[in-house]
């Protein structure tokens, strides 16, 4: 990334809910993002069960465009909901097929997470969890701005959309300090 060029985000959400609050974290995220940023979004719903004898015989061909999409993106935006003071399983079982060898794609890969939850810590602890499996995977990721968003059920419309108008200026914070955060891990003069 040049200190001209565009930060290209790859974003995922750990829920397949159709009208999924964290889902509706990453369309917020798009609409906030400034020129020079541009967010993708990944859809993580048919990346199969982890197997190793399935890994054994080659990656299937949608882990195989995720693991690129990783690869090719200049930072990740994860929104993940906490399940059962954790991470979902299908975001989980996407990082662990992302994460195989050779050349696992989240290395010194900058990350930010964001999260939204019906309880009252925001996914406080399914980011924590999150932010330990990075560790092994050397992935960067951003400890500032934290979005951790609780009583979601108040914050989101019928279809999943967000609503709250705080929580849209903390996302345009978080996605302003990935981009920095970005550009300092390539050594890139802040723009
Ligand atoms: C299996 C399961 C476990 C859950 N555990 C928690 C939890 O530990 N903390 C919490 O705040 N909400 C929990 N919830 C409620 C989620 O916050 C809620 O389902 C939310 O809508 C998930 O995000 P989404 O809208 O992106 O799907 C749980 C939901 C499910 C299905």
């Amino acid at each position: 990334v040049g200190e001209q060029s565009t930060i290209s985000v790859l974003g995922f959400a750990g829920s397949l809910r159709r009208a999924s609050w964290n889902q509706g974290l990453l369309r917020a995220a798009q609409e906030a993002a400034p020129p020079g940023i541009a967010i993708e979004v990944f859809d993580i719903s048919d990346i199969p069960l982890y197997s190793e004898d399935i890994r054994q015989r080659g990656f299937p061909a949608v882990v195989q465009g995720f693991r690129e999409r990783i690869r090719a993106a200049d930072a990740l935006l994860i929104a993940t909901p906490e399940y059962n003071y954790s991470v979902p399983g299908v975001l989980k079982n996407a990082i662990d097929w992302a994460s195989r060898p050779p050349d696992q794609p989240f290395h010194d890969k900058p990350i930010a997470l964001m999260g939204a939850s019906a309880g009252t810590f925001g996914t406080t602890r399914a980011q924590h969890h999150l932010r330990q499996s990075f560790v092994y995977l050397d992935g960067r990721l951003l400890a500032r701005p934290e979005v951790l968003i609780p009583g979601a059920a108040q914050k989101f419309d019928a279809d999943g959309n967000l609503t709250d108008a705080p929580t849209r200026k903390l996302i345009a914070e978080l996605i302003a300090a990935l981009a920095a955060w970005t550009r300092r891990l390539k050594c890139v003069p802040p723009a």
